[in-house]
């Protein structure tokens, strides 16, 4: 009897041993598999992003043209315009201060541009109702005047001058006849 007690006793010993063991075996499993299942999604996504923003980038612009803006203390920048970019966005992108408040949706003036050549006016596009109702409000306004985010880079327009409207006085006596209000 006794010794049947301990061979009992000896036995939940070693079933308490190898129960013991099930939990540090259990969590090494679980530690493996993580490594093992997740797939090196960092550099997938890195690379596929970059690759097709800079293909886009380099293939929507081809020809550019150069655009002088004359400020309104008289300065002078002359920058490179993309085709098909209009004067509102070269502006931007060139810290020149043209104001569009719209963003080009034809709901301000803030963009007024004077055509400084009237050659180059004349190459322009008519401006739509839309547009001539927007300059109507415009601050000193000419026969050249044109809102610079209607006014889109081509390249007849390749040195086309363009002063911001608080110089306006200046090309008035240069020949710039102001509208009538
Ligand atoms: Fe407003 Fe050009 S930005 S009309």
């Amino acid at each position: 009897m006794l010794s049947r007690i301990s061979q009992l006793g000896a036995r939940i010993m070693r079933e308490g041993r190898a129960a013991a063991k099930l939990p540090s075996s259990t969590t090494s499993y679980y530690r493996g598999q993580p490594s093992q299942v997740l797939p090196p999604a960092k550099s997938i996504l890195f690379s596929t992003a970059t690759t097709s923003s800079d293909h886009d980038q380099g293939s929507q612009y081809k020809e550019k043209i150069s655009v002088t803006f004359v400020n309104k203390d008289g300065t002078e920048q002359t920058i490179s315009v993309p085709v098909g970019m209009s004067m509102l966005e070269a502006a931007h992108e060139n810290d020149i201060e043209l104001e569009g408040a719209c963003e080009g949706s034809l709901a301000c003036s803030t963009c007024h541009v004077i055509v400084m050549d009237v050659n180059y006016y004349n190459k322009l596009q008519d401006p739509t109702d839309e547009e001539n109702d927007m300059l109507d409000l415009a601050f000193g306004l000419t026969e050249t005047s044109r809102l610079g985010c209607q006014v889109i880079a081509k390249p007849e327009l390749d040195g086309i001058r363009l002063a911001l409207p608080a110089a306006t006085r200046n090309f008035a006596v240069d020949g710039f006849v102001p509208k009538p209000h």
